[in-house]
């Protein structure tokens, strides 16, 4: 019997090796000390010892009960205290948050093509606030005073002389009015339009205006400009054509199409831009001689750009901020 408990204590040492955590700690219980456990059998077989042996086999098995308990109770209150720390703090069975990693909106993608095809034809970038003065917006730039494009319902005015830029013809005055010809730049950014949002217009959208201004500036560097521009942008085989059209800062003026067909759809003409040689008027205005210098200028909508290139036909969707629309480009 002795040597039962001996062996059998031994053979418990062995086995807590093993035990790591709650799990393996009950393993050991259940074969040890559970009803039908070895050390639980060993306790109920003292009746069984001859009356002489009892004192010694009872002192022995007493010991090895004290000892297999007490480390079991030790064990399971370290193991419980670790799990419940671990559990308030960090669950590493948890699946990992994945990172997402952001990317460039289709109109800033769209810009920054843009501005590229540009900056290659010679033009450098020029930025302006988006709150402009009704001077830059509108005055310096010709448009008479009862202009409609200046009604209440297309201009969001901040007072009487300040407003949301509703286009980026006024960065054109402030580049003109604070550097001296020759002036070759592009300028891109947010315009505003009170108008009903539809699929077709939206309340904001961007644009990106460009400038040339020198002795001996022609129409026909204007339109060559523009053709290289949209044969790299749409492709060597786009088709356009240019129409004459009315902006009150540039005479004689143009509106610039290419030939649009949406998959599935009948082809037609679809207007990106318009363009014309500088007023001379403007040129007055922002102090340049307009016997001396003559210039160009262009504008264009970015969002009717990627539409047109991407196949969008609403612009809302532009502003949504959809991850599964933005994703696709
Ligand atoms: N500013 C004009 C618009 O918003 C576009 C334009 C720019 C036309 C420059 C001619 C020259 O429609």
């Amino acid at each position: 019997m002795l040597e039962k408990i001996e062996s059998t204590r031994n053979n418990f040492e062995e086995d807590l090796k093993k035990v790591t955590n709650l799990e393996t700690l009950e393993e050991l219980r259940l074969k040890y000390l559970s009803r039908k456990g070895i050390v639980t059998q060993i306790i109920d077989s003292l009746k069984d010892v001859p009356k002489e042996d009892k004192p010694k086999v009872g002192k022995a098995i007493n010991e090895l009960k004290k000892f297999t308990f007490s480390t079991y109770e030790e064990l399971k209150e370290k193991f419980e205290k670790e799990h419940t720390k671990a559990e308030s703090s960090i669950d590493l069975t948890l699946p990992g948050r994945t990172k997402e990693i952001g990317s460039k909106h289709i109109i800033t993608q769209t810009l920054d093509e843009i501005k590229n095809i540009f900056k290659g034809l010679g033009f450098s970038v020029y930025e302006g606030p988006e709150l402009e003065s009704d001077y830059n917006n509108f005055e310096a730039l010709n448009f008479p005073d009862d202009h409609p494009a200046r009604d209440m319902q297309d201009t969001f005015f901040i007072t009487d002389k300040f407003l949301l830029r509703t286009h980026t013809s006024p960065v054109q005055v402030r580049l003109m009015q604070s550097k001296k010809p020759p002036l070759r730049a592009i300028m891109p950014g947010k315009v505003f339009r009170n108008e009903a949002v539809s699929a077709k217009s939206f309340c904001l959208f961007h644009q990106v205006e460009g400038l040339y201004v020198d002795t001996d500036v022609t129409f026909a560097e204007l339109k060559g400009t523009l053709v290289a521009f949209v044969k790299q942008f749409f492709g060597q085989d786009v088709k356009y054509r240019f129409r004459p059209s009315f902006f009150p800062f540039t005479e004689p003026s143009a509106e610039m199409d290419i030939w649009w067909e949406p998959k599935g759809k009948e082809g037609r003409w679809m207007e990106i831009l318009g363009c014309g040689m500088v007023d001379p008027n403007v040129l007055k205005n922002v102090g340049i001689d307009p016997e001396k210098y003559v210039g160009y200028a262009f504008g264009m909508g970015i969002e009717r750009t990627a539409m047109r290139k991407y196949g969008i036909d609403d612009i809302r969707i532009l502003f949504d901020n959809d991850k599964r629309f933005l994703r696709q480009f």
